[in-house]
Order: structure tokens, then C-alpha cells, then sequence
């Protein structure tokens, strides 16, 4: 039933749908043309180290998969007295990382060792100041003696670990690459090391991929640098301590076909709208939105701090996709299934800060994934209010999230809640009724239901939630919503003068579905053009 909360209204959150309880059995895990398994899936066993498939390292060096540190094409240029010459890299990152570290200035000398062209450039400013004034004595004493070497052994078993080549996630594939928490683990600390080939200038053939080495992190003196290295260093202490056994898995979902907004008959679903509590807490076992930026993770190894950032800092297996993930197109998403959660935080970009380790609970699925499902969602970024509010714009985003919304093969009593929020409204500048209408639109036609968490505004839940209620009471379609839309751009925005509209949008849609007919809520719906 419909109740009316101080903190909550629309539909009790309780009766929305969650994961693992509502999902259907998996089909049992195996590779296919669009699924690269990294690991032995008749091997899995809970509680244990999946095994690495296939059992030796397959070199690949192409411009299909990831680049590996430990290929043997990871070559540099030496001078030898008899001309110019190359040498491994590999080899030489196994030396500077076998020698053992004592103070930050060892991890700097390391890193540089094998990446002498960014010497002069590179900064170490944050770790150095994070290893003399962030952390105690004792937790220094850790890092070097234990943690720092132990993540020097797992990158250097790359080879060992990562023995499959890992395929690029280009922009129009639709593919999944499901891998054990060990390798993304592996993986992380060749990311932290700054041991992936050619991903340290922007000109490179990687130019369209999110950066994955982690020097951005180290460099500067913002406050918010000691707190991302602390919530990963707590990652990595965690790892090293135990490794976690289960599996994860990053797919790339691009759709060709998308609702007919402006016809469709579509009803809207239920929502579940609260001021308090976020995504990642509330929203256990829905679908959980990553509010991203078309390269994943967006500022998370440099200066970005708000929702992408955190959500990559707390689960940093999802740092992982930046690796393999090309720009998001309009059309696409990013799945991100299993990530585990291994800090707490508090506050929020300026005010962020690493709290205390995690222990997330959260049960696996039969392929031994945590029942943690992101989907990576880049709304555009508006500079004038306005542009929103053009067709052309509002169908991008209702595409997009429809695109991470929509699952194909999945019966509707089978797909959780979405778990959601002011999605491109921070950092992106949305605006939120928009936003909330038409992430409602997207959810209906994707068959699911929506639990939005406003971030603290009470005013923004009770608008939100009450225009719900009054579309869902004169069961007014996706396709009137939509209309509706379209309507408050030509009267409103097109022309507008200002920089803001002068007719609010949900006071233009209360007016206008008021005005137009007095005949019975069923028909009402097909009189509005
Ligand atoms: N749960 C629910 N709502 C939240 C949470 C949370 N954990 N965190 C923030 N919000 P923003 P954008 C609300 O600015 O505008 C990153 O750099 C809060 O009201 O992160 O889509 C990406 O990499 C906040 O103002 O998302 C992109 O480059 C609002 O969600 C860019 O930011 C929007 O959060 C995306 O910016």
C-alpha cells in the first residue's frame, strides 16, 4: 500500500525485488563467443582459490586484448657501446619490485625504474606525506614489511595469475569477461605499481580508455588523495591478508533497438522514494547505478571524489573495468557483477574519508559472485540548463538508461528493483525532476521497479513521489509522460529568454493533464497529444 513518511513514500521497500531472492538459477558457467572465463569453471569450489585457465601463460599483443606487463613484447630502448638495443620490461619491474621498500621514496624509485620517462613528471607528494604524516607508525611499519612487499609478489604473478589474454571492451560489443577476485586483484596491483604499457600518456593507443595506472593517486597534496590511498591500501591490506575466492564479472551491454518513447502504452512501475540512505546500503541486491563518466570510474585515481569515485574506492574491483573498458557510447552500459565492498566511508567529496574495513555480507550467486550488481551509466553534461530539456537530449538519456535498465532473456518477476537517485545531476548538472521522470519511463519499459534515494532532499521526495502517484492514479503511459516532455520544451525552454524556465516541469505536466479532460482515468490517457 501507498503510505506517506517522514523519510519514505510510495511503495514499502520491502516488498521491491532483490537478489539473490528473486533470481532465476543460473545456467552453469562456461566461456562462449561472448564470454571470456579466465578461470576453470568445472573447478570452482566454495571457499576456494579458483584456478587460472588457461594453466600457462598465453602471450597476446595486439589491438584486441589488454596489453600485459609480463609479455614478452613489453619491450624498452637501452644504449649498449654497439648501438641501441631493447630490453624487457618485465624484467626489469621484477627487479625494482623484488628489492623490498623502507620508506615511500623506495615505492617512488621503484615505479620510476621502469617508467624513466615520466620521471621528471610524476609526483609522489601524496604517498610521501600519507607514509610520514597520515598513518601510524605501526601501519607504517605494515605497509613496508608486509603489505607493499606482498603486493609487489601478486603483481609480479601476473603470469602465473592472468594467463588468459584479456579482450578489449570496445565500443558496440556486447561481451563479458567474468574473472576470479584473485586476478582482478593481480591486476590492481600492476595498476598500482604503474605497470601497464602504454597506458601513461594520454596520446596513446589508449586514448579512449579510462586511465588504470595509479599515479594520478600519489601526486599532489589534497587531502582527498590521503583518503583514496587509505581506502585502497585497506583493499589491498584485506587481499593480502586473505584472498577472496569468488569470481566477478564486467559486461559490456550495447542495444540496437530501443522503446518508441513518444507511442509507447507502457505503464509506469512502483516506487519506492526515501530522503535517507544511499545506493550502495539501502540498495543490497538491486540494481545498483553507478552515476559514471563515459570513461568508468571517471577521477578515481586523480581528484574526482563523488558517487563514481567512492563506489570505486569502497568495491575496487571495479577499478578493474578501466583496464579493458573503451569510452561508453550512447547506446551502452557497464555490468559490473560480484565486486565485494571492503571499506566504510563518511562525507562526501571534500568532506570524504576512509572509516574503517568493511566486511561485506552480501551472498554469492552459483557462479560464486557477490549478489552486488552495478551498472555504469554516464549521463550527459549540461553546461546551460536548458539543453536537457531538448528531444534530441531527453531520448539519450531515457536510451541510456534503458540500455543499463533492460535485460534481455530475464522474466520480469525474475529482475530486481533499480536502485537509483540524482543520476547526472551533481558533477553533470540535470536536473532532478528530469531526471527522477525519466529514469520512471526507462524503468517501466525495462519492467522494473525503481527505489530512488534523493541524498537528504525531502522536498525533491515528496515532489518526485507525488507526481508518481498522480500519473500512476489516471494511469497515464510512458508515451503521454513523454509527450508531456516534449510539450514543456516547445512552450517553455526553446524559447525561453533566461537561463532557467520560467513554468516549473511538474507544474506544467499537473496543469496540462488537469486541463485536458474530465472523462474517466482509462481514456484520459489517449486524449493527451
Ligand atoms: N547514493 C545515492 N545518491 C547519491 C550518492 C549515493 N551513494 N552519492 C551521491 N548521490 P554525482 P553526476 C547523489 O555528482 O552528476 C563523477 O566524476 C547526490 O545528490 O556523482 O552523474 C563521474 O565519474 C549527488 O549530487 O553524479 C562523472 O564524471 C548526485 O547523486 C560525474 O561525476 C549526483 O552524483 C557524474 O556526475
Amino acid at each position: 500500500g501507498e503510505r506517506r513518511d517522514d523519510k519514505w513514500m510510495g511503495t514499502p521497500i520491502g516488498e521491491l525485488r532483490r537478489s539473490p531472492q528473486c533470481s532465476q538459477p543460473l545456467p552453469s558457467l562456461k566461456p562462449a563467443h561472448n564470454h571470456t572465463v579466465t578461470v576453470k569453471t568445472d573447478f570452482l569450489r566454495d571457499g576456494q582459490a579458483p584456478v587460472p585457465y588457461p594453466t600457462t601463460f598465453r602471450d597476446a599483443w595486439d589491438d584486441v586484448t589488454v596489453k600485459m606487463p609480463c609479455s614478452e613484447k613489453n619491450l624498452f630502448p637501452v644504449e649498449n657501446q654497439d648501438g641501441s638495443m631493447v630490453q624487457s620490461r618485465w624484467e626489469l619491474i621484477q627487479t625494482a619490485l623484488g628489492e623490498g621498500f623502507d620508506s615511500s621514496l623506495d615505492v617512488q624509485d621503484a615505479i620510476l625504474r621502469y617508467n624513466a620517462a615520466h620521471a621528471k613528471r610524476w609526483d609522489f607528494t601524496a604517498l610521501n606525506y600519507l607514509c610520514t604524516q597520515g598513518l601510524e607508525d605501526c601501519e607504517v611499519e605494515h605497509l613496508f614489511q608486509s603489505i607493499l612487499p606482498e603486493m609487489a609478489k601478486l603483481a609480479m604473478s601476473a603470469p602465473r595469475l592472468c594467463t588468459q589474454p584479456i579482450p578489449l571492451l570496445k565500443q558496440q560489443m556486447n561481451h563479458s569477461i567474468t574473472m576470479s577476485q584473485e586476478q582482478v586483484a593481480c591486476l590492481l596491483a600492476n595498476a598500482f605499481f604503474c605497470t601497464f604499457p602504454r597506458r601513461n600518456s594520454k596520446k596513446s593507443e589508449y586514448s579512449n580508455y579510462p586511465e588504470i595506472n595509479f599515479y594520478r593517486l600519489f601526486e599532489g597534496s589534497s587531502h582527498r588523495k590521503t583518503e583514496k590511498l587509505k581506502t585502497l591500501l585497506c583493499y589491498f591490506r584485506r587481499v593480502m591478508e586473505k584472498r577472496p575466492t569468488g569470481l566477478v564479472t564486467f559486461t559490456r551491454q550495447c542495444l540496437s533497438r530501443f522503446p518508441k518513447w513518444e507511442s509507447s502504452k507502457t505503464q509506469l512501475t512502483r516506487l519506492h522514494i526515501t530522503c535517507e540512505g544511499t545506493i550502495e546500503d539501502q540498495g543490497y541486491g538491486m540494481l545498483q547505478v553507478d552515476f559514471a563518466n563515459r570513461l568508468v570510474g571517471g577521477g578515481v585515481t586523480g581528484l574526482g571524489l563523488v558517487q563514481e569515485e567512492i563506489r570505486f574506492l569502497i568495491n575496487p574491483e571495479l577499478i578493474a573495468a578501466r583496464l579493458f573498458t573503451e569510452a561508453l557510447d550512447h547506446n551502452e552500459c557497464l555490468i559490473i557483477t560480484g565486486t565485494e565492498q571492503y571499506s566504510k566511508y563518511a562525507g562526501y567529496a571534500e568532506t570524504y574519508r576512509w572509516v574503517a574495513s568493511h566486511k561485506d555480507e552480501t551472498p554469492r550467486d552459483n557462479w560464486h559472485r557477490k549478489c552486488t550488481e552495478i551498472v555504469a551509466l554516464d549521463a550527459l553534461k549540461y553546461r546551460r540548463f536548458l539543453e536537457q530539456f531538448e528531444p534530441e537530449k531527453m531520448i539519450r538519456e531515457l536510451n541510456k538508461a534503458y540500455c543499463g535498465f533492460f535485460r534481455p532473456e530475464v522474466p520480469r518477476q525474475h529482475l530486481t528493483a533499480v536502485a537509483t537517485g540524482n543520476w547526472g545531476c551533481g558533477a553533470f548538472g540535470g536536473d532532478t525532476r528530469l531526471k527522477a521522470l525519466l529514469q520512471m519511463l526507462a524503468a517501466a519499459e525495462a519492467g522494473r521497479d525503481l527505489a530512488y534515494f534523493t541524498f537528504s532532499d525531502v522536498e525533491l521526495m515528496r515532489d518526485v513521489s507525488d507526481m508518481h502517484t498522480f500519473l500512476v492514479d489516471r494511469n497515464i503511459s510512458v508515451g503521454t509522460v513523454y509527450r508531456l516532455l516534449e510539450q514543456y520544451y516547445c512552450s517553455v525552454c526553446r524559447d525561453c529568454p533566461s537561463s532557467r524556465p520560467d513554468v516549473s516541469l511538474y507544474g506544467f505536466i499537473y496543469e496540462k493533464l488537469c486541463s485536458t479532460s474530465t472523462s474517466p482515468a482509462s481514456e484520459r490517457d489517449d486524449d493527451i497529444t
